[in-house]
């Protein structure tokens, strides 16, 4: 049987494409890693060994090579288990100590960069703290970065983004006038869902950025924000449009509208409508409060 040149080296378009459709739109790193011929521990933050400063694949044996070097093993030995809910809950207890000891929002987010604690921030290329005016009379809050968010830093860039900057637009708001974070600095590997702990290391973290911020209004986007700063397990669809508040760790108590995210009504075009009369509600708030 012959193989045409085409069988031979593989078509790097039709690959590409493959791997598009199949979800995989990011590279986690310069080379592959062969995660079976690993009989490392589990970790969820990429290791970097000193004799392979950069974990690059040439480094490292094949399984052939590692079943040849150690004839005699059958198996690798057993993984340790995976760190479990205490780790986890070490590392809120040390988000809330250290959200606490910020004393101003420059602070926070030099404490945030400097916390190794979510497993996130080892597959982000930038922590996205804040965008807008702290001195803002709103406060945005949305749920993680995306792609365009960790490749600049700053919140809701990309297309949603441009959505909420329209959207704030139409009640004569725009970044100068607003502050804007996320509940998640970090923008999660393939944009996936954060996982609950990793929404509850982070939590501290919004929490405190709001309190420093003191917002007269907070608006969350979408449902992961209002459940978590709104204290609710309601859906976003029954919430959205109805006053609630958010109260701080100092007993402040801030009035909140939940409302779609942005990035939900590029998907439902219909639900706009719903998000523009939240934000009337949001301009006419601003009005009473003066
Ligand atoms: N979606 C979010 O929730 N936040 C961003 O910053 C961008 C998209």
């Amino acid at each position: 049987m012959t193989f045409s040149p085409r069988h031979e080296q593989p078509d790097l378009r039709e690959l590409l494409a493959f791997y598009a459709e199949a979800g995989v739109y990011d590279a986690l790193a310069e080379d592959p890693v062969d995660r079976f011929s690993d009989p490392g521990p589990a970790q969820s933050a990429p290791q970097i060994s000193a004799a392979s400063p950069a974990g690059r694949s040439q480094d490292r044996a094949s399984p052939a090579q590692m079943r040849a070097a150690a004839p005699d093993r059958a198996a690798p030995p057993p993984r340790p288990a995976a760190p479990a809910a205490v780790p986890d809950e070490a590392q809120a207890a040390l988000a809330r100590e250290l959200a606490a000891s910020a004393n101003t929002l420059d602070e926070l987010r030099e404490k945030m960069a400097a916390f190794d604690g979510c497993n996130l921030k080892f597959t982000a290329k930038n922590l996205v703290f804040a965008d807008g005016n702290p001195e803002g009379a709103v406060m945005l809050v949305g749920e993680a970065p995306g792609r365009d968010e960790d490749l600049e830093g700053l919140p809701f860039v990309g297309r949603s983004g441009q959505l909420l900057d329209r959207m704030l637009a139409s009640i004569g708001l725009d970044r100068n006038s607003v502050y804007i974070a996320n509940v998640i600095p970090w923008r999660p590997p393939g944009n996936r869902t954060p996982t609950p702990h990793e929404t509850e290391i982070c939590r501290p973290f919004i929490e405190r950025q709001i309190e420093l911020a003191n917002p007269k209004v907070l608006v969350t986007l979408g449902g992961p924000s209002a459940k978590l700063l709104l204290d609710t397990t309601e859906g976003i669809l029954r919430l959205r449009g109805n006053w609630r508040t958010h109260q701080t760790k100092s007993g402040e108590v801030i009035p909140a509208m939940p409302t779609l995210h942005p990035a939900y009504l590029l998907r439902n075009p219909a639900h706009k409508k719903l998000a523009w009369r939240d934000f009337l509600e949001v301009k006419a708030k601003l009005k009473e409060l003066g």
